[in-house]
């Protein structure tokens, strides 16, 4: 299994996992709106031998805002708040850590990259997964119905040192992760 970067040949099996993930409660995007929303430095996949096995998409986006669901981004922001859109681990692959994987790689990311917070809304019942991962909600913030009954916008604030000023995140190199699922 191999944390990496997004590249173009990743996304039709990105989009196929997020529609298995998200169709039937009618969240899925598609393509254009999913690019739209991955920020190269701060996107990544699980490869397990050339299939993707997870993926987590974020992007520099203002805080206590997100995205619009109906439609791809228009805009890019430069914030120290880095919204994490999405993330899915393939259901053959869940319950083995690989979800704290990406997300240890993503804070070494936005903490490398001077982002002081990390968002995200959680949807389909997954805030106490990401309570666990040391999120807190902000129930004062609306979400729009469009990311469906249960939603719930979340952040955690990550300690960087004093006015680091924030960079061009890096590009990280691939790395081996362990793990005990399915060969
Ligand atoms: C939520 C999801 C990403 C978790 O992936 P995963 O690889 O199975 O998670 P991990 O194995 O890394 O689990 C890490 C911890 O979270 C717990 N956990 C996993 N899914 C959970 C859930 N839905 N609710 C609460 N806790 C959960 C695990 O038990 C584990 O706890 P531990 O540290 O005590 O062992 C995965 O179930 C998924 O892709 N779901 C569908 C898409 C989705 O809902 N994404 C989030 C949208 S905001």
């Amino acid at each position: 299994m191999t944390l990496r970067h997004i590249e173009d040949r990743d996304w039709p099996a990105i989009v196929e996992l997020e529609a298995s993930a998200y169709a039937d409660c009618g969240l899925s995007e598609g393509l254009d709106a999913l690019q739209s929303r991955a920020f190269p430095a701060t996107s990544f996949v699980l490869d397990a031998g050339g299939a993707v096995a997870g993926y987590l998409l974020a992007l520099p986006y203002p805080r206590f805002r997100y995205p619009d669901l109906a439609r791809p981004e228009a805009d890019r922001f430069d914030t120290s708040n880095l919204h994490l859109h999405d993330l899915v681990i393939a259901k053959r692959y869940r319950g083995l850590g690989l979800a704290r994987r990406l997300l240890a790689r993503l804070t070494a990311t936005a903490r490398d990259g001077g982002y002081g917070r990390i968002s995200l809304v959680a949807v389909a019942g997954t805030a106490g997964f990401w309570s666990a991962q040391g999120y807190r909600g902000h129930p004062r913030v609306p979400v729009p119905a469009g990311y469906g009954p249960d939603a719930a916008y979340m952040s955690r604030t990550l300690v960087t040192r004093p006015h680091h000023p924030r960079k061009k995140a890096r590009q990280w190199p691939a790395i081996a992760i362990s793990s005990a699922g399915p060969s």
